[in-house]
């Protein structure tokens, strides 16, 4: 597996793989790699013949109070990961490199980021769609890998290749799940052992929705009520949205229907956890 650290040293070898005939598919991540990650890879090289996998702590998509400096990092670690999960290389530039002082561009999507994660995230969905858009022109994958976890991510990412025509498949994976339901995420590492019990709330409140429509409640206030209140009853949880949306606008809506969104946001400690899922009849 081939390390790579410079943006023309990344361009450079994927043009060579695309003369060659072959194709070419990215994973992007910001590491500390768990099996969500390797899903991903996995998935991301079955449909192509080389993968990619970046791997950078994206300081643009954290907000001043958010955790940048203490995200968890193990580079070591990761790289044995990715490649016993198939990647040929794994790019892996500086800060420096990605964001020369120089620069001032930025992709902006307008609608998409202004619900869910993007009302308390302020910037973060602008950080996330200009370092996909530059790993994108970087990278130049025929296909790129998402995990459905980051629903509102996975929607804006798509809607941003739709409106630049960026010729580039996004594939989304659904979310994997630690035995017990709890969504894999990197920041699981920050749990205390009691943290981590309240944690699984968050996916046990989308089993409850999804019981309550399927035995017929149709009313979203009611459900988000349901949620709210078991959600509070776990020690250290604290909400930062519940939401009920269309799966592609992600507008709130009133009434439930096959396939609306369940989507949260709980903060467990000084942890914040996010999980959703799709109502099924
Ligand atoms: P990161 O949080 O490292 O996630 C990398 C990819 O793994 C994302 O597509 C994410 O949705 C997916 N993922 C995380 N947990 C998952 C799980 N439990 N099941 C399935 N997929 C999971 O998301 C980012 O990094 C960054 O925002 C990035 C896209 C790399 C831009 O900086």
């Amino acid at each position: 597996m081939e390390i790579i650290k410079t943006v023309h040293h990344m361009q450079q070898t994927s043009d060579a793989i695309r003369q060659g005939g072959e194709s070419l598919a990215l994973v992007p991540t910001m590491g500390f790699f768990h099996e969500g990650h390797l899903t991903l890879m996995r998935a991301a090289k079955d449909h192509c013949d080389r993968l990619v996998v970046s791997l950078f702590v994206n300081p643009t998509q954290f907000g001043p109070n958010e955790d940048f400096e203490a995200y968890p990092r193990d580079t070591q670690g990761d790289l044995k990961k990715a490649e016993d999960a198939g990647a040929d290389m794994v790019f892996m530039p500086s800060a420096g490199e990605m964001y020369p002082e120089s620069a001032q561009t930025s992709v902006v999507v307008k609608d998409l980021p202004n619900h869910l994660c993007g009302l308390s995230r302020s910037g973060h969905f602008d950080g996330v769609t200009t370092v996909v858009a530059k790993l994108f022109h970087i990278v130049k994958p025929h296909v790129a890998v998402f995990g459905q976890k980051d629903y509102q991510q996975l929607s804006v990412i798509s809607r941003m290749v739709m409106d630049l025509d960026m010729d580039i498949q996004i594939m989304g994976v659904p979310t994997v799940r630690e035995a017990d339901g709890l969504a894999m995420s990197s920041r699981n590492s920050y749990l205390s052992p009691e943290e981590r019990k309240s944690a699984l709330s968050l996916k046990k409140s989308l089993d409850l929705a999804q019981r309550l429509f399927h035995e017929g409640e149709k009313k979203a206030h009611i459900v988000k009520d349901f949620v709210r209140s078991y959600i509070l009853e776990h020690p250290h949880t604290e909400i930062d949205y519940i939401s009920l949306c269309d799966s592609v606008t992600l507008e709130d809506v009133n009434t439930l229907t096959d396939g609306t969104l369940m989507a949260l946001a709980v903060r467990v400690g000084k942890t914040r956890l996010i999980d959703n899922g799709r109502l099924k009849k």
